[in-house]
Parts: C-alpha cells; sequence; structure tokens
C-alpha cells in the first residue's frame, strides 16, 4: 500500500543528523585536498579576487551575467556615498538551444545582447570610450588571471563541444572585435564569488558567498598560504584569494553521500556522468527530475502502482518538471495550512493540468511527501557544504549571502537549511526564537552584478597599484 511506498522513500531520502556531520567532516577534507598540489575532486579554484571592497570603489562598470536560465546585461556606476550604487539593467532569455549548440552562436548571442544594451543606453556606440566589462561566466574556469577563464568543464546540463579546456576569454573577445562592441573586458568572475564580494561591500561580517540555483556552489576567502598550489607563486602566506570552490563536485567517487537509484539514474543519463555529484542532489536542475524518476517508478515498478490505468505519457518525459513544479507542491501544503486537504486539491489541478493524470486522495499525500523529502534533503546536504567552508575557516559566527531560485523561491528551504546547520554545528536550542544564529545564511541583494563591477573596479585598482 501507499503507506509503505512513503516509509520506503522516507528511508532513502531520509538524513540524520550523524549522516549530516559525517558528510560535512568529508567535505572539509574535501575542500583541503582541492587546494592541494595533486588537487581532489573539488577543484577549488583560485580567483585573483584578492581583496573584500572597501565600500569606497567609484566609477561605471558592465556587467554580463551568464547564469543557467538568464543573461542579464547592467550598467553599475559605483557612486562616491559608501556601500553605494546605482544600477541599469537588461535581461535576455538564454535559449535553450544554445545550451547544446555551437560555440560561435553562443558567443555571437551574448556579444548582440551586449550590442544592444549598449544601443539602448548610450545610442550611438561609435564614439563610445571602452567601457571595462565584469564577465560573470558561472562554470568551473581554471584562471591563472583575473581575466582568463580555462573551462575545465561544462554543468548545468550545458554542451557545447569545443571550450573545455580552452579559455573562454579570447572567444568572447573575437565575437565582440567582429560587432565593434566597445568594451574591454577586466575580470572573469563566477557567481558565487560575485554575490561573497557584492554581499560583503554592504555587510563585513559576510564571509561566504553561496549560489542555491540551477546550480549549487559556493566561494569564500582564502589565505595564500593555506593553498599549496600556489606555493610557486610565492605569494605573502596572509595575502587572501577568493576560491571559488565548485563544491557541486563533492563526492565525485560517491565515499558518503546517500544517493538513492533515482540520482544514479539522473548521473547516468546527464551530458557528464561522473560529474557534479553533490549539485545533482541539491540543485534546481534536478529537483524536479528526481520527482519525476520517483512517480515514473512509483508506477511502473512497485508493488503499489500509482496512477494505476492512467496515461502517463506527459510523465515520462524527461526533464519536464523543474523546480518551481515541486515548488508549487510544498507551497500549497505549507504546515500552516489550514486544512491540508483542501490544499491537495491544488496539487491535484496541477497534475490536471500540467501531466493529465488525476491522483486519489492518498496518491495526492504521497505526492506531497515525496516533494517534502526531496526538497528537505537538498536543504539539508546544502547545509554540510555551508558547515563544512564555516570549519575549515574556524568561523564561528559570520553571515553567508545567497543567491539563486532555489534559496529565492523553494519554500522553506532556508528554514530546512538553518535547522540542518544548527544540528550540524551542535548549537545550543535559541531561548528567544527571535535570536540570529551564529552563522546566518542571508539572501544576498543582487548578487552577481554589483560583485562583478566591484571585482572589475578592484582588479583595475590593483593593476594601478602595480600589484
Ligand atoms: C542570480 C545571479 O541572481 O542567480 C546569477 O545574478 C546566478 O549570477 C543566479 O547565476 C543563480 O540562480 P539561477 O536560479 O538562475 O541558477
Ligand atoms: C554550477 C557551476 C558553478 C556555479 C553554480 C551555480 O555548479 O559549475 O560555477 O557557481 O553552478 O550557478
Amino acid at each position: 500500500d501507499l503507506l509503505k511506498e512513503i516509509e520506503t522513500l522516507e528511508g532513502l531520502f531520509t538524513t540524520d543528523t550523524e549522516k549530516l556531520k559525517q558528510i560535512t567532516e568529508q567535505f572539509e577534507k574535501e575542500l583541503t585536498k582541492g587546494l592541494s598540489v595533486e588537487g581532489g575532486s573539488i577543484p577549488m579554484n583560485p580567483t585573483w579576487v584578492m581583496s573584500y571592497p572597501t565600500g569606497y570603489e567609484t566609477g561605471t562598470y558592465l556587467a554580463l551575467d551568464m547564469g543557467g536560465t538568464n543573461l542579464r546585461v547592467c550598467q553599475i556606476t559605483l557612486t562616491e556615498a559608501k556601500s553605494e550604487f546605482d544600477i541599469i539593467q537588461s535581461k535576455y532569455r538564454m535559449p535553450e538551444e544554445l545550451k547544446t549548440g555551437e560555440a560561435d552562436e553562443l558567443w555571437e548571442y551574448i556579444a548582440d545582447c551586449l550590442m544592444q544594451f549598449l544601443e539602448t543606453h548610450h545610442g550611438d556606440t561609435s564614439k563610445l570610450e571602452k567601457l571595462p566589462l565584469g564577465f560573470t561566466f558561472s562554470y568551473p574556469a581554471t584562471q591563472n588571471y583575473v581575466d582568463e577563464g580555462i573551462l575545465q568543464r561544462w554543468t548545468k546540463g550545458f554542451d557545447i563541444a569545443g571550450v573545455e579546456g580552452h579559455n573562454v576569454v579570447p572567444m568572447f573577445e573575437a565575437a565582440l572585435a567582429a560587432r565593434g562592441v566597445p568594451i574591454k573586458l577586466s575580470a572573469l568572475i563566477n557567481d558565487t564569488t560575485g554575490t561573497l564580494i557584492a554581499s560583503a561591500y554592504t555587510d563585513t561580517k559576510m564571509k561566504i558567498g553561496c549560489i542555491f540555483g540551477t546550480g549549487c556552489n559556493a566561494a569564500y576567502m582564502e589565505d595564500c598560504g593555506s593553498i599549496p598550489k600556489l606555493a610557486h607563486l610565492n605569494l605573502p602566506p596572509e595575502t587572501p584569494m577568493a576560491i571559488n570552490c565548485e563544491w557541486g563536485a563533492f563526492d565525485n567517487e560517491h565515499k558518503v553521500l546517500p544517493r538513492t537509484p533515482y540520482d544514479v539514474t539522473i548521473d547516468k543519463d546527464s551530458p557528464r556522468p561522473g560529474q557534479q555529484a553533490f549539485e545533482k542532489m541539491i540543485a534546481g536542475l534536478y529537483l524536479g527530475e528526481i520527482f519525476r524518476l520517483v512517480m515514473v517508478d512509483l508506477h511502473d515498478n512497485r508493488d503499489t502502482h500509482i496512477f494505476a490505468n492512467q496515461d502517463i505519457s506527459k510523465l515520462r518525459k524527461a526533464y519536464s518538471l523543474d523546480s518551481s513544479f515541486l515548488s508549487a507542491i510544498e507551497e500549497f501544503v505549507l504546515p500552516s495550512a489550514p486544512d491540508p486537504f483542501e490544499n491537495l486539491s491544488e496539487t491535484a489541478e496541477l497534475f490536471q493540468n500540467k501531466l493529465d493524470i488525476r491522483p486519489s486522495l492518498p496518491e495526492l499525500e504521497l505526492i506531497r511527501r515525496t516533494a517534502e523529502l526531496i526538497g528537505t534533503r537538498a536543504a539539508r546536504l546544502s547545509a554540510c557544504g555551508v558547515a563544512a567552508i564555516s570549519k575549515k575557516k574556524g568561523y564561528e559566527t559570520c553571515h553567508v549571502g545567497a543567491d539563486g531560485s532555489v534559496f529565492n523561491k523553494y519554500p522553506q528551504f532556508k528554514a530546512r537549511g538553518a535547522a540542518a546547520l544548527r544540528e550540524i554545528l551542535d548549537w545550543p536550542e535559541k531561548s528567544d526564537p527571535k535570536e540570529d544564529d551564529p552563522i546566518e545564511i542571508l539572501a544576498a541583494e543582487d548578487g552577481s552584478g554589483v560583485g562583478a563591477a566591484l571585482i572589475a573596479a578592484l582588479t583595475l585598482q590593483r593593476v594601478k597599484d602595480g600589484n
């Protein structure tokens, strides 16, 4: 019966405190290993962002943000007033077919968006002085300099031939030059580093930048003395260096993460099997797909066939449910909702409209519980990464700036993450519920755009200072 199926799923997806602690311990080791000369599965990429902003940076910069869902172009003016800025921005769709198309098409499309932005806001671009650009390219990249980015591998479902292993900057600059776009790329940035720097601009307690969105990752400031793979550069040991962890690759060797058969399928059928083990259990790109795989399995293979005698062909389409589908299910049935059954009726409508499936009442309860299990697991595993960085750095109190669709939109993601962090780090119960947690994960205000501008400013300043 369905209750038994729910119990089985609970067994597969529940992560207790002990497990989270064990994962965090391994995570901390892997962070250190990634910084070593031999390296590990977490890339721990030095980013050449070598200071926090002071709040007094000035100037006008462009920022291009190539994330998983949108392409955003911003013009940011950092004003004289401390930690203040003006921003104008335009969003462009990132066409699905570009993600698996030809490299040239990608760079041309981005260059066209930039040109369009400049024409809209500056009119005749032929007389425009070259503006400095911070390019937020949110994929793992090796950087020997701040304006270099050798793509290690595509993540988040991208699969464009001829880019992995190459520096993306000249490819991008060639497309700009071909169109006469008056721009000088100053820095290539990861969204997590942008989020860290933008958050630290207004809040000096910010020590970690996280993205919980289509992908999942974090950046923090390390001392060069703790980065053996940079030892050959003889940088003073206390010099700060922002590290883009690329923690989505945590546990690619499958030592600690409690993977379910559904996670194994996701990995096997992805464009890069064996990569991004942690990300594939957490990030927005995969949450809906994990849920879909559970539903199809319960229909096809289990003793209790759900949605019996119904046509589930729509449900069979891979990646047809995104994380907003799960968010919606969870949103309808928040524990505070007055009548859970009435709220389940909205889930019934969702299934009917999107999938042509009419679930029974017990099936609706199973659907709700499955969404809750998947969403809760994602939030709890995410907390392990935050706890691991905090432990590695010895941060007992700090702020963590977070951005991304899952963090901002998934119901209870924040609360579940905070609860898990409390368990992992053994914080005592709060005497007053309004009391702040020692380590708090807070929404970053418009992370990447401002972060990219600030990093461009910091870079230009460093060049001027001759460092
Ligand atoms: C945005 C940031 O707000 O969040 C981007 O500006 C980042 O840089 C993005 O990549 C991540 O969220 P999602 O959900 O779009 O992957
Ligand atoms: C993926 C990318 C990483 C990015 C994250 C969030 O993990 O590899 O660079 O920061 O998604 O967008």
